[in-house]
């Protein structure tokens, strides 16, 4: 496995691989690696002759200063980890060589980004465009994988994958979860011990929701979603929104979609974690 830093080597070493009849596979992260970024890597080793991981904490989609100061970065561990999953690079470039000049573009793809992570984090699907549209056009990528944890963002991915148009496939990756359904997060490392325990009461709350939905109604539901989360300790509900899975517009009965999923942003203490769960598919 080779770590690289530029982009220019990068497109010499992908060159190479190009040339040689090589597919390329693509898993764009921040860092910070954990099972779930493990389950992407195996994934695409499996389905490409090449995998490229990018490890690059993207300025541009944080709104938040402080939470762009306190992402892990943990490069080191990455690498061993990324290397026991089968990668061929390791692309960790710096923000300068990212961003030599600041990116003006303006990616706008709503209502999927206006709805809510758009609504609470301003400016951060953009962000997120314009890493990846740099990302694709400099790998190049047969396909590139994204967890399912984020599920916006995938479904804002592929709508700019074909409005661009980039030739390449998503691929939409489950998501990972520990034993006890915990949602694998690179911001779970800022959690305490008791946070921990604190957080669990999120997807606790998102399974038994699908089992109440099955004879409640979705108003219901969301109702019982938030007073789960209001009555648990050290948690702060930032929104509850069930969606239809592509439009991403908020479903008011079961009866209005065959694809509905609920997706859900809390803090725990002064981490904010989201997660999601399929009700229709
Ligand atoms: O999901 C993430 O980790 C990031 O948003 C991504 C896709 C790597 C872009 O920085």
């Amino acid at each position: 496995m080779k770590l690289i830093q530029s982009i220019k080597e990068l497109r010499a070493e992908l060159d190479i691989c190009r040339r040689d009849g090589k597919t390329i596979g693509l898993v764009p992260t921040m860092g910070a690696l954990h099972a779930g970024h493990a389950s992407l890597v195996k994934r695409a080793v499996a389905e490409n002759d090449v995998v490229v991981v990018s490890d690059f904490v993207n300025p541009t989609q944080f709104n938040d200063k402080n939470d762009l100061l306190k992402y892990p970065r943990t490069l080191e561990a990455d690498c061993a980890l990324l290397e026991s999953c089968g990668a061929a690079f390791v692309f960790a470039p710096s923000v300068e060589e990212m961003y030599p000049e600041p990116d003006n573009r303006q990616f706008s793809y709503a209502p999927l980004d206006t709805v809510m992570e758009g609504k609470y984090r301003p400016g951060h699907f953009n962000g997120v465009c314009q890493v990846v549209s740099k990302l694709f056009l400099m790998v190049e990528p047969d396909r590139a994988y994204f967890g399912e944890k984020d599920f916006q963002q995938l479904a804002i991915i592929r709508e700019m994958v074909r409005r661009y148009p980039f030739d390449l496939q998503i691929v939409g990756c489950p998501i990972v979860r520990e034993s006890d359904g915990l949602a694998l997060s690179s911001r779970n490392a800022r959690l305490s011990d008791e946070q921990r325990g604190q957080a669990l009461r999120i997807s606790q709350t998102l399974f038994a929701s699908v089992e109440y939905a099955k004879t409640h109604t979705l108003a219901d539901t969301v109702a019982f979603v938030e007073a789960s989360i209001a009555s648990a300790e050290g948690l702060r509900l930032e929104y509850f929104e069930v969606v239809d899975g592509n439009t991403l517009q908020t479903v008011k009965n079961w009866e209005d979609s065959s694809y509905i999923v609920g997706c859900i942003t809390v803090f725990c203490g002064e981490v904010r974690l989201i997660d999601n769960i399929k009700y229709k598919e």
